[in-house]
């Protein structure tokens, strides 16, 4: 029954798809289709630390060239000289003979001294700073409690070229959860926009219409992650015939409507959205629980999730930008010149994964997908 279920998202793979017009494809039947793009980078990750490095690090860097590696940690990234260490601790779990960088991000909170900002732009591998609205996600009990009044953090990141990344929900319990994003944009984001217009701004794992609205309508120094599970799911993913932990995160997913207007901007092939997987393992029995942990684990999935999605729509040709093009150009960085080859060979993912000796449930656990990785 609950895979059945679980089955019955927009994935259900039906009308065989267009071939891509400009992507390096070679022709062939089915089983033998390849896709090669150059290497993909995952804008918006979860690598934990410890032991969790040894699943979590070779299963991004063998298909991701970088990644921005988020600092929620416990305690929280909060320093250069932290971001450091955590960064010499990923180094120690890249697979040999793979080139992986990661891309260190700072966690921001009430007591961030502003001169962190200059650290952070004079070194080499920190990135970003990410705002947590204190209390909105997974170790974030340090976050900010108010972003209105960190104003001369975001005028230091401005000044020092340093983007800023949200985390755009207000935590207030009196805000539905449902319309969290959209306050956060009303209340906050327009604001911090306005008043610095040469700070880039990544709005992160962005949910609802409002924000991809945001996006497109804000300068073009403003950018938006998008996640597998919120281009491929909206709330019934979530709640129709039982509640499907696994499909829990934050921000949760949206109604249909909202998930609609995600699509379109990636379909579109904007440039200011792309790919962020916010892949974050919990151990299953953190999520099959009386109060579940948000997050979906989909780093081995999620490239051929966005693939299965956009062939889906017609606009495979869209992969590359949105995977490999459009974040390294927001950031800054060069575009990769190595590729990765997706092959339309069915791949199941696997029904659950030994992390550090606890099980994780990945995202789309036990289900197929028509194209696979190597
Ligand atoms: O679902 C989520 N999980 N959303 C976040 O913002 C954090 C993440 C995590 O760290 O588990
Ligand atoms: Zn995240």
């Amino acid at each position: 029954m609950f895979l059945v279920l679980c089955l019955d998202t927009n994935l259900r793979y039906t009308t065989p798809p267009k071939r891509p017009t400009n992507l390096h494809g070679k022709e062939g039947d089915a089983m033998t289709d390849t896709l090669t793009i150059a290497r993909p980078d995952d804008w918006h990750l979860h690598f934990r630390d410890g032991d969790l490095l040894a699943e979590t690090v070779p299963a991004t860097a063998n298909v991701f060239g970088r990644a921005i590696v988020m600092p929620n940690l416990n305690p929280p990234v909060n320093t250069v000289a932290q971001a450091a260490e955590y960064r010499e601790r990923i180094m120690a779990q890249v697979p040999a003979g793979v080139s992986f960088e990661p891309l260190m991000v700072l966690y921001l909170t009430d007591s961030t001294p502003v001169e962190e900002v200059e650290r952070a732009a004079n070194s080499d591998f920190v990135h970003a700073f990410k705002l947590y609205p204190a209390g909105a996600t997974t170790n974030s009990a340090s976050g900010v409690t108010d972003p209105g009044r960190i104003t001369h953090l975001y005028e230091a990141m401005e000044k020092h070229d340093v983007p800023l990344l949200v985390h755009g929900e207000v935590t207030d319990a009196d805000i539905d959860i449902f319309d969290r994003e959209k306050v956060f944009i009303d209340r906050y984001l327009n604001t911090i926009r306005s008043q610095f217009p040469a700070l880039r701004i990544v709005f992160e794992h962005v949910t609802t219409s409002e924000g991809v609205n945001f996006v497109r309508e804000a300068n073009a120094l403003t950018a938006a992650t998008v996640t597998p599970q919120h281009l491929l799911m909206n709330r019934n993913d979530l709640l129709v015939g039982g509640v499907r932990p696994h499909n829990y995160c934050l921000p949760i997913l949206k109604r249909r409507q909202h998930q609609e207007a995600i699509q379109k901007a990636v379909i579109d092939g904007h440039s200011r959205f792309f790919l962020g997987t916010d892949s974050a393992p919990h151990a299953r029995n953190k999520k099959e629980a009386a109060c579940g942990c948000a997050g979906c684990y989909s780093a081995r999935a999620a490239l051929p999730l966005y693939a299965t999605f956009l062939e889906q729509h017609n606009a495979l040709d869209k992969l590359e930008g949105f995977a490999s093009h459009f974040g390294a150009d927001f950031y800054r960085l060069p575009r990769h010149t190595d590729t990765v080859t997706l092959q339309r060979k069915p791949w199941d993912v696997p029904a659950v994964i030994d992390a550090a000796g606890e099980p994780v449930v990945p995202f789309f656990a036990g289900e197929q997908l028509p194209w696979s990785l190597g």
